[in-house]
């Protein structure tokens, strides 16, 4: 994986992806239609506590483990959401019942070791899953793919150095009031959520320095970063979310 920065294109003419709602891990039937990319949003606050309850029974000994090391309930809901919808929809997709999915990992772009992005073992699919309270994004596609969803943040301004200098200064001045086309915790999430959906579609995430890439604060629905094409989704009030799709 190169240092280099990267320079996103934007397509002001491209419209955003608007995600299947799924309300139901039960009760609503899941399909794709063939090729291409497939995006579902599940709103935890949605999903019954009984139909949890059904849902977790095919959550994998390692995703237990994992959902009870989260303190907070609503950080563990979400993820239990997110790991069920995500057996449901690769289940659906592939014909196996969601308890039968089996996850592995790809290999790691930056060094090798099997921590890149997440897989399902024979499954002919590749898929992403993000999960914050309130909201839970899942992609599928028959090409690498990367889903992030966030909450807007409270101090975006302090959270703007992470991202690439010049995002940081649209965010600061968004702030200031010298810029308009967007309060300055939605540009930080539009940032935010595109860059992670695209180092997540690499596989490598957090392990490449947010900073490196420019994908840009504006209101622009979609843009193209080499052979990465990375669109904004359609979220309720408060978050962001944004796809990658390898062309
Ligand atoms: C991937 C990552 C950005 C997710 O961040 P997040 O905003 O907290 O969480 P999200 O809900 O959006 O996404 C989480 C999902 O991303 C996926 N994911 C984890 N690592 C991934 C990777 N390397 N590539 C793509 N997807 C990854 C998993 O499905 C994960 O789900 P889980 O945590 O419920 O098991 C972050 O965990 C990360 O960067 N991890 C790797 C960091 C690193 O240093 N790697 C070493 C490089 S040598």
């Amino acid at each position: 994986m190169t240092r280099d920065m990267v320079l996103a294109v934007p397509d002001q003419q491209a419209e955003p992806v608007t995600p299947d709602v799924l309300d139901s891990l039960l009760n609503t039937p899941v399909t794709r239609g063939v090729g291409g990319v497939a995006v579902w949003r599940i709103p935890t606050a949605s999903l019954g506590d009984e139909e949890l309850e059904v849902a977790r029974d095919w959550l994998d000994e390692g995703e237990r483990q994992q959902a009870s090391s989260y303190v907070r309930a609503e950080l563990r809901r979400a993820y239990e959401i997110a790991h069920a919808a995500a057996r449901l929809v690769v289940g659906a997709v592939t014909d196996t019942p969601p308890e039968k999915v089996v996850w592995g990992r790809h290999a790691c772009p930056g060094c090798g070791e099997p921590h890149g992005r997440p897989r399902a073992e024979g499954a002919g699919v590749e898929f992403s899953l993000s999960h914050t309270p309130g909201q839970v994004l899942v992609a599928v596609a028959d090409v690498a793919v990367g889903v992030d969803v966030e909450r807007h943040p409270d101090d975006p301004v302090a959270l703007a150095r992470l991202l690439h200098p010049r995002e940081c200064e649209e965010i600061e001045a968004a702030a200031h009031g010298t810029l308009d086309g967007g309060r300055a915790s939605v540009r930080f999430t539009r940032a935010w959520s595109r860059t992670e959906a695209y180092l997540k579609g690499i596989g490598i995430g957090l392990g490449r320095d947010p900073h490196l890439d420019y994908l840009g604060t504006d209101g622009a629905s979609s843009r193209t970063l080499g052979a990465w094409t990375v669109r904004d989704v359609v979220v309720p009030e408060g978050y962001g979310a944004a796809l990658a799709v390898l062309a």
